[in-house]
């Protein structure tokens, strides 16, 4: 029995001294030192010897499992120290290593100033309305008291997608979606894409306005004068004056289109400007009665003033672009400038 005690103590110490992983090694312990180990075996069969034996043997038995216990928790200690070193080896850093930059991107140069001028309205008490790109004749043409023959609606100027299916050339049907909405007092802007088949330095196929529409009692041509004056002068400062010119527009009456003093000459004229010292801002004008009928709103008591402007344009002056182009090409190289 001595012998065999022997050879299962050196098979566990063999054992124990191979394993290489915590996993291995708590096995082992229950296989050798465990309740239904060969190890404690040996003390249910301490009565097979003569009972003067059986103290001794008792004691070897029992200084082995000791021994063994000792060897399985100091194997342990290793193993732990190599996997923790392993651990360590594979998430190596390398604290030399040139660090990676996050790259930031930055806001468009349109969309800058569409929040901009998106914040000025809100201050003074304007909501944003939202209109669709892809409108109908109705809204984009007919309501806005545009008849069939104005040359407006001739093909070249507007994208027809099919039907009386359209891309909006302007942002002024969201005046006729928001008046069919909503009763007056009316005091709303719209910023938004429109889309016109034009295409050269200081003209875009895909471009961005934004429409101002204020209803009211008792609104006149001095209210809209004093909100584009403010308007540009908030964003090009207080020197800037505007100007309004008659024009035509078939939903405004009278209607207007404003100037104002270029902001690189401060108006004594240059390339900019082309020696005029103005620059086109937009069209502006008194609502049409007619456009009134259209959205059911009583023009006897109700006026109202509406402007609509171009953001791309207002962009170019502010950061001095020069080729509406560059806006919608993408090119980093030029984005990149505007951080
Ligand atoms: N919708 C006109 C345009 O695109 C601008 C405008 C808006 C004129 C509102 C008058 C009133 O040219």
């Amino acid at each position: 029995m001595k012998e065999e005690l022997r050879k299962q103590i050196e098979a566990a110490r063999t054992a124990i001294n191979a394993a290489e992983r915590q996993h291995d090694l708590m096995q082992l312990k229950s296989q050798f030192l465990g309740k239904k180990s060969d190890l404690n075996g040996f003390m249910m069969r301490l009565k097979e010897l003569p009972a003067s034996e059986r103290p001794a043997f008792g004691k070897i038995v029992n200084e082995a499992k000791q021994q063994l216990e000792e060897l399985i928790n100091s194997r342990l200690l290793k193993v732990k120290e190599s996997e923790y070193a392993a651990v360590l080896q594979a998430e190596h850093l390398d604290l030399t290593m040139p660090g990676k930059r996050n790259i930031r991107g930055a806001l468009h140069p349109i969309t800058q100033t569409w929040r901009e001028i998106e914040d000025l309205f809100i201050r003074l008490g304007f909501q944003v309305a939202d209109g669709p790109d892809i409108e109908d004749e109705y809204h984009n043409f007919d309501a806005l008291n545009t008849p069939a023959d104005h040359p407006a609606r001739d093909l070249s100027d507007t994208f027809y997608i099919e039907g009386d299916v359209l891309l909006r050339t302007h942002t002024s049907p969201v005046q006729i979606r928001t008046m069919e909405k909503f009763a007056p007092p009316i005091k709303i802007i719209c910023p938004g894409r429109t889309y016109r088949n034009d295409n050269d330095a200081t003209h875009s196929p895909c471009f961005h306005q934004v429409e101002a529409l204020v209803v009211d009692e008792g609104i006149n041509i001095a209210d809209l004068r004093d909100m584009l004056n403010y308007f540009a002068r908030e964003l090009f400062g207080p020197e800037i004056a505007v100007r309004i010119r008659p024009h035509f527009f078939p939903f405004t009456e009278p209607s207007a289109e404003m100037d104002m003093v270029c902001p690189k000459c401060m108006g004594s004229g240059c390339s900019l400007c082309k020696d005029t010292g103005w620059l086109e801002l937009g069209g502006a004008g008194i609502v049409d009665p007619n456009v009134f009928e259209y959205v059911g709103i009583d023009s006897e008591k109700y006026t109202g003033y509406a402007f609509g402007l171009g953001i791309d344009r207002i962009a170019m002056l502010r950061f001095g672009i020069t080729d509406m182009r560059l806006l919608f090409n993408n090119d980093l190289r030029f984005l990149r400038q505007f951080k």
